[in-house]
């Protein structure tokens, strides 16, 4: 563990922190779609642990359903080429559709994600993210339930990867530059 810390400079958001943002939304979206049971796609890999825990959080009927689309490889800037790497198993027509994601970054995949699933005849697709950096948009989403707002640093964990490691880390961390530089 000792090197993991390491790699780490700031704790962004600690586990509680999370925890209690994702029973506010959790609440939100509960009120929100009250009487009905909406289907959450979450977008891998990322969005594993958000969609874990809101999931479990949510007193209510829901489907799950899961999509791997890439945009970033391994390096640490959003090539804006979205590649979908597993689709939907489930019928999306007259469906309420929650997007589940960790981050919007440059905002290129899920503006990409939005209009793909809004062409499949869903009866509405909304947007829950957990992160998003204000300062890194290059283009603006319509997100319905956001957690925070962060800096444009790189940041790790919570299913946050860099090169497909830290994504167990309980927390959301600032990944130090020493590590990609
Ligand atoms: C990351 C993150 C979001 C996306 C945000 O996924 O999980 O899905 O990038 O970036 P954007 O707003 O600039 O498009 P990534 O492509 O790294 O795949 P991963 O979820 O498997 O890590
Ligand atoms: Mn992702
Ligand atoms: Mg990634």
């Amino acid at each position: 563990l000792d090197d993991v810390r390491d790699d780490l400079t700031d704790v962004l958001l600690t586990e509680e922190q999370i925890h209690d943002k994702i029973a506010e939304l959790a609440r939100r979206i509960e009120a929100d779609y009250a009487g009905r049971k909406p289907l959450l796609v979450g977008v891998l890999k990322g969005a594993v642990m958000v969609m874990a825990d809101l999931a479990r959080e949510l007193r209510m009927h829901i489907d799950m359903d899961w999509m791997a689309v890439s945009s970033y490889g391994a390096g640490t800037k959003s090539s804006g080429v979205v590649r979908i790497l597993k689709d939907l198993d489930t019928d999306l027509s007259g469906r309420d559709v929650l997007i589940v994601e960790d981050i919007i970054d440059s905002g290129l995949t899920l503006s990409w994600l939005l209009g793909n699933l809004q062409s499949r005849g869903a009866a509405s697709v909304k947007i829950c993210a957990l992160l998003r950096k204000p300062d890194a948009a290059k283009v603006e989403v319509d997100v319905e339930y956001i957690g925070f707002d962060i800096p444009n640093d790189f940041v790790v964990g919570y299913g946050l990867d860099y090169a497909e490691s830290y994504r167990n880390l309980r927390g959301v961390a600032v990944l130090a530059p020493h590590v990609y530089e």
